[in-house]
């Protein structure tokens, strides 16, 4: 093996770059580009409210081994002068250091501005670097700023049409620019002159209403006229005022209130001088078209109650009622800090039917999370239904048996997953405003003849609209689906919080969360969301440290399913975000929680097992012992703890943690691992695959235990047969340990068990159990099987963070050229830029490439065990 620059491979970058630079006209300053300026973790962001917000950046270039030695950063509410680098507020200097992260901590933000920054930078030759001016904007940064008030149309929880609000105003002077801030309880779409602001879907995300409301910033400059304006505002229910009847008992949420929303429309006019335009008793309510909605179920709309204009200016509102004061819903009113819900992807559809006069059935060739949008005329007083569904009957109706099992309707009104909309004998829209279902077939039928065609139904894939950071591709297109679905299912479950499905529950499972962390951060840029969830954690933890096992919850998940297996949450998620990013904040932020978390499960479970589980959930056949996976769990959260307690220095805590996390694994190598054999439990896949991925296995007797893995991998006819967390392990316990061969077998397999099985019957999403023919478990569209995205990256890009140097700052790459592939190829972009693993089976050898991003370096390994030194660039490899 030899390693070489390849010289066609950073040919054709430079080429590349030479053009971009000849375009910008100044080639040798802009060699390295200083790109890519964030603040925490959004580009410009609008509505923060951190008195630290954090910087981050990155380089691009094709030059071998670049490094940042140093780095100033420039703050200055003047763009000019932040270029010229002018009136620094930083005030911290030039600052010795390769990283690229730094947290803002000069002179106190002002609420309500925009500020502009820049990086200078200086790599290792003394060379300078200046990125373009960026921007970030402050919120009201501190509850005190608000000046609206909380109002509502005063009716109760179980008035089922939503309310509308609306309010006329004149500018009094030439308008500067405009902000609208509002925070409500439940759901809120903002209108100004008739028009809807923005493009979010179901804000503000949702949150434990009680103790923390988020609230939404919008540049509304462009919406706001120099003469008489209107602003509306349309309040939905969302998990705030859950009227919908189901196991887990939202309608009893501790919360539950008749939605409200507070708003400061605050205008900043030529001459400096600012007016708000606030919430308040001068506003004016009324119901509307929106006769129901439910975030769980759906939404009804009656086209002909429509107010046409109603958010206009010169609508007639003598109608509409006064409105009410209501208590703020919590005292903790913050910004959302976050990639926002959207209508991501239109899809079109695929195949369509007409049964009837009276039934359409639409297939939109993909299971997705979302909305549809209907145009249509029809004779008014109709009643058109919309039923959503991942499964058809074979007379081909739409079959929601598989997702409805847990509702429990009191009446027949509110049909699961149904829209129903009343036509106004015009052409009428709908597209649900506050309710999102999970769907790939939707069955239109109504109550008198209608004429529907292709065109009449649109599907959105709808879903936290987090950027994609990762790209797989493998010469088996089975592969690549699996990719695909497991994408899929990931996004379908972000909606500000990651859920365990888009239709049955939309819970915040904790459990199914963990599993697919890695699975998320290697595609996705998702930090934003998880740093908001484990809020949502903080909020939901008792006194004690235990945390529900769904969260947020309206106080269901604390009795049941939150043992350490599901919850550890608490220690994994702000662990691998710091793995990911480099960024500790999380894992600070999450530290007292984590500890407080350990220190419960260490008081009640002295001997360092556990019994407190769910254990290896919805597996294929064996059962594996819940004291044996929830003690593995209890091992990493301590072990994490332990290292979290290292980073910021609390000796005492590192070292105690150290122990505890070591007694609990002598405990249950004691108990479950036999030392002859090698054999832990009665030795089946998930029993010798956790020990084995999570670092419980003696080093001495790692070797045993993976060939007893690889053993019974084989006797099992390479199929799995592990629940959620054994499918966790699996891969990755065969792949760290000598058997990427028999790992890739299990992954490609197309039968029963295994992910190309579902594949194989046409699913574009994971499922919830392997049996696809299950009568219960069998959600079309769950994340909990989801680990082997990641493994794809791990077991056969080889691309890991390094622990040591996290966020990517050292990568690890360790690929694995397994017998069935032909060629592969994944890449990540993490903070320092992309990196990518390549490899080609080329006769008896293997051609590899790699990149590595600046401002970092590697290290290769190979199957062999030979290690290779990479510094940033691309290298080329014959094996
Ligand atoms: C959810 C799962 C979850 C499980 C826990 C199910 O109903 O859909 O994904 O983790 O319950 O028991």
């Amino acid at each position: 093996m030899h390693s070489r620059k390849s010289f066609t491979v950073i040919g054709v970058r430079f080429f590349a770059i030479l053009l971009v630079l000849f375009a910008d006209g100044n080639l040798a300053a802009q060699e390295v580009r200083l790109v890519h300026l964030q603040v925490e973790h959004l580009p410009s962001p609008l509505g923060i409210d951190q008195e630290h917000p954090r910087f981050t950046w990155r380089f691009e270039t094709a030059k071998q081994g670049f490094k940042q030695s140093a780095y100033e950063i420039y703050v200055n509410s003047d763009s000019l002068a932040t270029q010229r680098g002018e009136g620094n507020l930083y005030q911290k200097g030039k600052i010795v250091s390769d990283q690229t992260l730094a947290h803002y901590d000069g002179s106190a933000l002002k609420a309500f501005t925009k500020y502009f920054w820049k990086v200078r930078a200086w790599d290792r030759q003394g060379n300078v670097l200046e990125s373009p001016v960026s921007s970030f904007e402050t919120g009201i940064m501190q509850t005190a700023n608000w000046k609206g008030s909380w109002i509502s149309d005063g009716q109760d929880i179980h008035v089922k049409p939503a309310p509308y609000f609306r309010k006329t105003f004149t500018p009094s002077k030439p308008i500067k620019s405009a902000r609208a801030y509002v925070a409500a309880a439940g759901l809120y779409e903002l209108y100004l002159n008739g028009k809807r602001i923005g493009n979010h879907r179901l804000d503000p995300a949702y949150t434990r209403f009680d103790r923390r409301n988020l609230y939404v910033s919008y540049d509304v400059t462009e919406q706001i006229q120099q003469d008489k304006n209107a602003i509306g505002v349309l309040l939905g229910n969302g998990w705030y005022n859950h009227q919908s009847t189901a196991v887990w008992f939202f309608d009893k949420a501790p919360w539950r209130a008749r939605p409200t929303f507070c708003l400061d429309l605050r205008i900043t006019y030529e001459d400096g001088s600012v007016e708000t335009i606030v919430s308040d008793k001068t506003w004016k309510t009324s119901t509307g078209p929106l006769v129901f909605n439910s975030i769980y179920t759906a939404e009804h709309y009656d086209a002909r109650l429509k107010q046409e204009g109603w958010s206009k200016a010169d609508f007639n509102d003598s109608t509409w009622k006064e409105v009410f004061y209501r208590a703020a819903p919590s005292q903790q009113v913050v910004s959302q800090t976050m990639h926002p819900i959207r209508n991501v992807k239109q899809l079109k559809v695929k195949d369509f039917k007409k049964l009837n006069d009276t039934t359409y059935v639409f297939d939109f060739g993909k299971n997705i999370s979302g909305v549809t949008e209907l145009h249509i005329q029809g004779e008014e007083g109709t009643v058109v239904r919309l039923k959503h569904g991942e499964r058809l009957y074979e007379n081909g109706h739409v079959d929601i048996s598989n997702i409805d099992q847990h509702y429990r309707p009191t009446d027949h009104r509110d049909p699961f997953q149904t829209d129903i909309v009343i036509l106004s004998g015009k052409h009428d829209h709908f597209m649900p405003a506050f309710n999102y279902k999970g769907f790939q077939y939707v069955e239109v039928t109504a109550s008198r003849p209608i004429i529907l065609k292709e065109e009449s139904l649109t599907a959105y894939f709808m879903h936290s609209d987090v950027p994609q950071v990762g790209t797989i591709h493998a010469s088996n297109p089975v592969i690549n689906k699996i990719w695909e679905a497991t994408n899929r299912s990931y996004l379908s479950n972000l909606f500000g919080y990651p859920t365990d499905c888009p239709q049955r529950e939309k819970n915040g499972w904790t459990g199914d969360a963990h599993i697919a962390i890695e699975t998320g951060l290697y595609s996705f840029d998702a930090i934003t969301i998880y740093e908001k969830w484990l809020a949502d954690h903080r909020d939901e933890q008792q006194a004690n440290g235990v945390l529900p096992s769904i969260i947020p919850t309206g106080g269901w998940g604390y009795e049941w399913g939150n043992g350490p297996d599901w919850t550890s949450t608490i220690a994994l998620i702000p662990w691998n975000v710091y793995l990911f990013y480099g960024d500790n904040k999380l894992l600070k932020d999450s530290y007292s929680a984590i500890k407080r978390y350990v220190d419960h499960i260490d008081a009640l479970y002295p001997s360092g097992l556990t019994t407190w589980g769910l254990g290896d959930w919805v597996p294929v056949k064996s059962k594996s012992p819940v004291e044996l996976s929830s003690s593995i769990y209890y091992y990493v959260d301590a072990m994490i703890l332990a290292k979290a307690a290292k980073l910021f220095g609390k000796e005492q805590d590192a070292i105690h943690y150290e122990q505890l996390a070591g007694k609990i694994k002598d405990a249950i190598n004691a108990k479950y691992l036999n030392k002859e054999t090698g054999i832990y439990g009665q030795g089946v896949q998930t029993e010798l695959s956790m020990p084995l991925f999570w670092g419980i296995v003696p080093d001495d007797l790692r070797a045993k235990v993976a060939k007893n893995l690889g053993e019974r991998v084989a006797a099992d006819n390479y199929h799995l047969d592990v629940g959620l967390l054994g499918t966790k392990a699996i891969l990755n316990a065969l792949s760290e340990n000598g058997y990427a061969d028999i790992a890739y077998k299990i992954a490609a397999q197309e039968d029963y068990p295994s992910w190309g099985w579902w594949i194989k019957n046409g699913a574009t999403t994971l499922y919830e159990n392997w049996n696809i023919q299950s009568a219960h478990d069998i959600s079309l569209n769950h994340i909990m099987f989801g680990e082997i995205g990641a493994w794809l990256y791990k077991g056969l890009g080889g691309i890991k963070p390094d622990p040591e140097k996290p966020g990517f700052k050292h990568v690890l790459i360790e690929p694995h050229f397994v017998e069935g592939l032909e060629s592969f190829e994944a890449s990540h972009i993490g903070p320092h830029g992309k990196i990518t693993t390549r490899w080609e089976r080329k006769g008896k050898h293997i051609k590899l490439w790699l990149t590595i991003p600046p401002n970092s370096d590697g290290t290769l390994t190979l199957p062999s065990g030979e290690k290779r030194t990479l510094a940033a660039g691309s290298h080329e490899f014959d094996i």
